[in-house]
């Protein structure tokens, strides 16, 4: 996705270790206008397909997934990762987080995640995969089916994209995917 590379080439900024700061857009102040044109992107990339609602991760999933189910007119269901005294019917999974090298928990409620869904999952960011691997978790324990994944930018230089893509059931689309980040700048894939 042309417009996004160009602003994340001109807003984002790279750092050694593989870390991407998009804060001024997309991970602390959100642009709305970008966020409508990647909901509209994902439109393209699976508007062809039956999702009944859309699932995603607090915190930084909420925008887009929002704006996307804007645009189909669906339900967006938001994963919690922490788990509110006051929620019945809860199901819980676990997530290994490579970068705060910790597991924690995340949960949604049953009655948002049932046998009659199906689901795509949208989020920022594509790493090792394993919050995308925690809410596929959740949803099959629902009962409901995950058809598609979609990512804003995906760092094609960590594992998560080949660890989806194992799944042939699910359509896994990233808007960017980012080959290298270092002090010096960032490297796109060529697609
Ligand atoms: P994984 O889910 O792909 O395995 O991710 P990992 O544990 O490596 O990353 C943990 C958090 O860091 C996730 O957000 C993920 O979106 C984010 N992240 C990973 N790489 C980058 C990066 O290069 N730049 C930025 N800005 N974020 C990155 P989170 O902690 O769950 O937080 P939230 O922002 O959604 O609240
Ligand atoms: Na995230
Ligand atoms: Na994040």
């Amino acid at each position: 996705m042309k417009k996004l590379k160009e602003r994340i080439l001109k807003d984002g900024k790279s750092f050694d270790g593989g870390i991407l700061k998009v804060d001024s857009f997309i991970n602390h102040q959100i642009d709305p206008v970008l966020i409508k044109s990647v909901a509209m992107e994902f439109v393209r990339r699976f508007g062809n397909l039956p999702f009944t609602k859309i699932i995603t991760i607090e915190a930084s999933g909420i925008a887009p997934a929002t704006m996307l189910g804007y645009l189909l007119e669906i339900p967006v269901v938001f994963v919690k990762k922490a788990a509110p005294k006051t929620m019945e019917n809860m199901l819980v999974s676990s997530v290994y987080s490579y970068t705060k090298d910790r597991t924690y928990a995340i949960c949604v409620s049953a009655d948002f995640v049932t046998p009659a869904d199906t689901f795509l999952f949208i989020d920022d960011f594509l790493a090792n995969g394993n919050a995308a691997l925690g809410v596929e978790d959740l949803v099959t324990q629902g009962g409901a089916k995950l058809l598609g994944m979609g990512f804003i930018i995906e760092k094609s230089f960590q594992k998560g994209g080949a660890l989806l893509r194992e799944m042939q059931h699910i359509q896994i689309e990233s808007l960017v995917r980012v080959k290298k980040l270092s002090n010096d700048g960032i490297e796109f894939e060529e697609d």
